[in-house]
């Protein structure tokens, strides 16, 4: 029988692949890993922060250039007031307890989402890690927070109609570049890798736009149980995929092989 590669062989010949540039996990689970425990939603929620911090050192390792995080849609408000007052802390939380190894690890920490509906204290601790890491140009940590795909494009909708009815664009200049650059994520690359945690296999209102050409992965792993093994077996299936866009990228490469014999 075959011995299997040791975790760090596996890494040192993951490293030498294409990395995934976008990396966009939906990390769900929390609640059904706490009650797995007979303990309280919350404390799966506490925990889900300890894999963000392991998960976010290891992608930085990787060399992974982007992170997103969806942390909080614009559809858990609908949960009980607790479980919302206490998501709403946990920026706090984290930011209080690893801001500093985010600046240290040259992490730029970045948020996308309704920010403006976010409670006060919250949308301290978010401002207080942005401003800390701006300069930072290593890994981007991106927490999709009060994030809703479908606000975002009516969002887009709004802005390109008030440059129509502005005048500042015609008819004709509304194309795929002008709906991303309205996009929340105009200055960030598209995810490669979009990983959803727990079984579910949906989307669940996130990035469907940024979406279209994502390879998918979907893993029975509660949240908290996620780790850099979980994370390095999602890249090493990335890495074996076919991204063909549309096109016929093999077969192409293929034909012109030939010509050139
Ligand atoms: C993900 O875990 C965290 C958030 C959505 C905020 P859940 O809280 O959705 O956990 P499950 O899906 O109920 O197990
Ligand atoms: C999606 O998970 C939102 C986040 C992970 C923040 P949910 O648990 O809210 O999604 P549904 O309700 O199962 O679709
Ligand atoms: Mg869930």
């Amino acid at each position: 029988m075959p011995v299997p590669d040791s975790f760090a062989d596996r890494l040192s010949i993951a490293r030498k692949k294409q990395m995934p540039n976008h990396v966009a996990i939906i990390m769900d689970g929390n609640g059904r890993w706490a009650r797995q425990r007979n303990l309280p939603r919350v404390a799966g929620h506490h925990e889900g922060m300890k894999t963000i911090r392991k998960i976010t050192r290891f992608a930085n390792e990787l060399g992974v250039n982007v992170l997103t995080l969806y942390a909080f849609s614009t559809e858990n408000w609908k949960r009980p007031r607790v479980e919302v007052d206490f998501l709403m802390k946990l920026p706090g939380k984290f930011l209080t307890a690893y801001l500093p190894e985010l600046i240290e690890e040259n992490i730029r920490v970045e948020m996308i989402g309704h920010f403006e509906a976010l409670p006060e204290h919250t949308q301290h601790a978010i401002e207080k890690a942005m401003k800390a890491t701006e300069q930072n140009d290593g890994l981007v940590l991106n927490f999709a927070m009060n994030y809703g795909s479908r606000l975002e494009l009516v969002n887009v909708v709004k802005q390109i109609c008030e440059l129509a009815m502005t005048q500042q664009i015609d008819l004709a200049d509304v194309n795929e570049a002008l709906v991303e650059s309205c996009l929340m994520t105009s200055h960030l690359p598209e995810p490669d890798l979009l990983i959803r945690t727990s079984g579910e296999v949906r989307l669940s209102n996130f990035m469907l736009w940024q979406l279209a050409y994502a390879e998918l992965a979907f893993t029975d792993v509660y949240w908290p149980d996620y780790d850099e093994e979980c994370l390095l077996e999602a890249i090493e299936d990335f890495q074996l995929r076919n991204r063909r866009f549309g096109s016929l990228c093999e077969e192409e490469d293929a034909l012109k092989k030939q010509r050139m014999k």
